[in-house]
């Protein structure tokens, strides 16, 4: 765990910043519900780009599908999820309160009211969200927002397969949005009731199943190096029979030492042919590949890596989360100054323009040129307060350049570039300046 940040730390920057604040603030927020603010909004966009350019644009072997959110109901009935997309539940017999019975101790007192009256016998609870469609509220009219991204990519497989001419091994992704009634939603956005979700289903010969999973185990790894992860705050649970989820043969969950503990960040499971058949037999479409050298007819067997979005925001801003030592801008002196030292490619400006002063002189400068490098590049611009407290300020929100316009800058046409991880200044050319950024930005 990172030992500089605690939640409370976090939270209230991500506030302040604007990368995330609670939902409905104005009507008294609701419990659990948080939207990204246009910084966080930014730095989603930018995880979710770089994991779709990795892993489905970059490569040969992938394609990409955007389902709708509400699917025909049999879809998850035949998934299993019905039946049995569920978490035991027992309730508090004073207050009535709910909890998930695997998470508490049911020996000792109610969390909440502090009653020693105990708890009901565990009762199982479907996860699934469940709505009406059309004006009646029947048993017809039930339909679920999805709870998972993966059952499109199995529906969708012969209209994929007919229109991509892809063959085995090759993968489905994804991403959007998944809806699950949580008992214990909390912890910031590490558990919300809907949430954002990247993954892929990988379709391969059974005999080869082993070997995909390794090396999409080690994919993963080099995804979580990208996103700036340690090592040494990951933990990798081999999930043991009895505890998976319905589907799954073989589940890795990738663990993450949070604040609040060690918890899920991503799971990576070995799904068999379990949906694929299931999907089958309810529908009656044949999922079958042919193999072209041997004419072998085949089920597919799938590996599921899975990478919750806005745990990935999450653990990338504990990750780049930093205080330390820094002078002030009175000579001599110290303070302490808290960057997020966020890979480049995340950061959500790249570079913030500040002239030295709001003087007429230097923000005709310094304006059109963060016009001309928002071209290229996320550009902030600010000419508020001291040029001391405005790096600050870029430091908090992670952008790696500075560019400060200043009196010289109108008589050699040049500017000063400061790094956020160094803070060491250099002179740069006004002429060169987008050659310098794109060199040091795609180090
Ligand atoms: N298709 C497989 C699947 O959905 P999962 O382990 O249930 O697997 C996948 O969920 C990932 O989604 C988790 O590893 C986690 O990153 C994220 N996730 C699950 N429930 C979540 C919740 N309530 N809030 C935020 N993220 C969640």
């Amino acid at each position: 765990m990172n030992e500089q940040v605690t939640m409370d730390k976090l939270v209230a920057l991500a506030k302040q910043r604007g990368f995330v604040f609670p939902g409905s603030d104005i009507y008294g927020g609701m419990a659990n519900s948080w939207d990204y603010g246009p910084l966080g909004t930014e730095l989603k966009r930018n995880i979710v780009d770089a994991w779709w350019r990795r892993f489905v644009t970059s490569r040969g072997d992938m394609v990409g599908i955007d389902a709708a959110i509400i699917m025909n109901p049999k879809v998850w009935e035949a998934s299993g999820h019905v039946d049995g997309f569920t978490d035991p539940l027992v309730e508090c017999k004073k207050c009535h309160e709910r909890f998930r019975a695997d998470q508490i101790d049911a020996s000792k007192p109610c969390a909440r009211c502090g009653a020693k009256d105990g708890f009901t016998d565990p009762k199982n609870f479907n996860l699934l969200f469940k709505t009406f469609i059309g004006s009646t509220e029947d048993n017809k009219s039930v339909a679920y927002l999805r709870g998972e991204l993966a059952q499109a990519m199995f529906v969708d497989l012969p209209q994929v397969l007919m229109t991509s001419r892809k063959r085995v091994p090759f993968g489905i992704a994804q991403q959007g949005k998944c809806f699950r009634n949580e008992i214990t939603p909390g912890n910031f956005i590490f558990r919300t009731r809907e949430f954002n979700l990247m993954e892929f289903e990988y379709f391969v010969h059974e005999s080869e199943w082993e070997k995909w999973f390794e090396y999409w185990l080690e994919q993963m790894k080099g995804w979580l190096d990208f996103c700036g992860v340690k090592r040494e705050h990951l933990v990798f649970h081999e999930i043991e029979d009895g505890e998976r989820a319905h589907y799954s043969k073989r589940t890795v969950d990738i663990e993450y030492q949070y604040p609040f503990g060690l918890k899920e960040l991503y799971g990576l499971a070995y799904r068999g042919d379990y949906d694929l058949r299931r999907h089958m037999e309810a529908s009656g479409a044949d999922m079958r590949f042919t193999d072209p050298k041997t004419n072998e007819k085949y089920v597919p067997h799938v590996i599921e890596p899975t990478f919750g979005i806005d745990r990935t925001v999450l653990i990338t801003l504990l990750e780049a989360y930093t205080e330390e030592k820094a002078p002030t801008a009175e000579k001599g002196e110290t303070d302490t100054r808290v960057v997020l030292k966020l890979p480049k490619a995340l950061a959500p400006f790249k570079v913030a323009i500040l002239p030295l002063s709001k003087k007429d002189e230097l923000t005709v400068v310094a304006q059109p040129l963060a016009d001309r490098l928002r071209r290229r590049f996320a550009t902030d611009y600010d000419e508020t307060q001291s040029i001391g407290k405005r790096y600050r300020r870029q430091d908090e929100i992670g952008t790696p350049f500075c560019v400060t316009v200043d009196f010289d800058t109108l008589g050699d046409q040049a500017v000063t570039v400061r790094d956020r991880d160094t803070m060491r200044q250099e002179r740069v050319a006004l002429a060169e300046l987008e050659i310098y950024l794109n060199e040091k930005l795609s180090v």
